[in-house]
């Protein structure tokens, strides 16, 4: 009996507290399993089919890196190379690899898109990132949190910048199920959506995280146990880059800011990738777009002595590995459990 069998992965308050903890936890044991260099091939003989509309670096090697381990074969699909959105619809699409894949991952735009591969593939989906949400950077990032305190409840993470972005609606949602407090340190105009806001809320008041959304930063960074950025500018967005860093600049992560958490041990996260000096992109086009002091972190910080975002990282492949693997293994995970 596995509880998670057939499920699949399209954000996170499709899940309970009880559920995405077992997943955080299973990421940590099969950390240890791989570093261990122990057999975890639980998806021996299996085919994952890995869709991409968007870019990716960290959640294709993931995908890819994680199948291998679990035995499974996985199968790149980029969207310049295959009929889909252009002359295939997606439940046409979804159809096809439904009925030759055992899993299919997809990285794009719409949620709805990745929704409606789940309802017509028959089989598990697991959303890779959306305009929406991005669910198994969670996994990843509130794993990193566990391993660096021991514990996720009762933890507050602040996440600094553009708070209406996927990352910035997952942290806070994912949060308020764990019963972690998020601060949202952000201007008003790019403070999170009322609807995720609600959602939160619902989340919050059964798990007693503390949510804190706000445009006066030191408030939010008071006691922070992690602070958190992201790009600015997401992948496929279009706005007036000016006005973005106008609104954003005060709200960068640099040594300032970390000492006013007034803990010593505040971690940094980034999910990557990130802007924090101006060689981190080479390619003029999007450098020009950046004066020089338009980063979202400094260099000093996101490389300094508190900074996690490579663990962070690496474990964006434990984790994809563990949603894998319970959504798709024969694994003994009861229902009694989650009951
Ligand atoms: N954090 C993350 O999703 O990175 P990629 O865009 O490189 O996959
Ligand atoms: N908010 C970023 C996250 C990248 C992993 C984007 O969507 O581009």
């Amino acid at each position: 009996m596995n509880h998670f069998l057939g499920k699949s992965f399209l954000k996170e308050n499709d899940f309970s507290a009880a559920e995405l903890n077992y997943l955080i936890d299973f990421a940590i044991h099969l950390k240890k399993l791989k570093k261990n260099h122990l057999p975890h091939q639980y998806l021996l003989g299996q085919n994952i089919a890995l869709l991409f509309e968007k870019p990716s670096t960290r959640t294709r090697s993931a995908f890819t890196v994680a199948a291998n381990d679990l035995g499974a074969h996985p199968e790149f699909l980029g969207k310049q190379d295959i009929q889909f959105g252009t002359k295939e619809s997606v439940a046409d699409t979804a159809a096809v690899l439904g009925g030759m894949f055992d899993g299919i991952e997809f990285r794009g735009f719409k949620q709805e898109t990745v929704a409606k591969l789940a309802e017509k593939s028959g089989v598990p989906v697991w959303n890779g990132l959306t305009d929406e949400w991005h669910p198994t950077q969670m996994i990843a990032d509130f794993m990193t949190l566990k391993e660096s305190f021991g514990k996720l409840k009762g933890l507050t993470l602040t996440y600094i910048g553009d708070g209406r972005n996927n990352v910035a609606n997952s942290l806070l949602v994912t949060g308020a199920i764990l019963g972690v407090n998020i601060h949202i340190a952000a201007p008003k105009k790019l403070q999170p959506q009322a609807e995720i806001q609600k959602i939160a809320a619902k989340e919050a008041e059964k798990s007693g995280a503390q949510i804190k959304i706000t445009d006066d930063l030191l408030a939010a960074v008071k006691n922070a146990d992690a602070l958190y950025t992201d790009v600015w500018i997401s992948m496929g967005e279009k706005v007036d880059v000016g006005e973005r860093i106008k609104l954003l600049l005060p709200f960068q992560i640099n040594k300032k800011l970390l000492q006013q958490t007034g803990k010593a041990k505040t971690i940094i996260m980034h999910c990557l990738p990130a802007l924090h000096d101006n060689h981190t992109v080479i390619g003029k086009k999007l450098t020009t777009q950046y004066q020089l002091a338009a980063l979202e972190i400094t260099d000093e910080v996101f490389n300094g002595p508190q900074s996690v975002v490579f663990q962070e990282a690496e474990n964006r492949m434990h984790a994809i590995k563990a949603i894998m693997a319970a959504t798709l293994g024969t694994l003994f995970i009861p229902d009694s459990i989650f009951a």
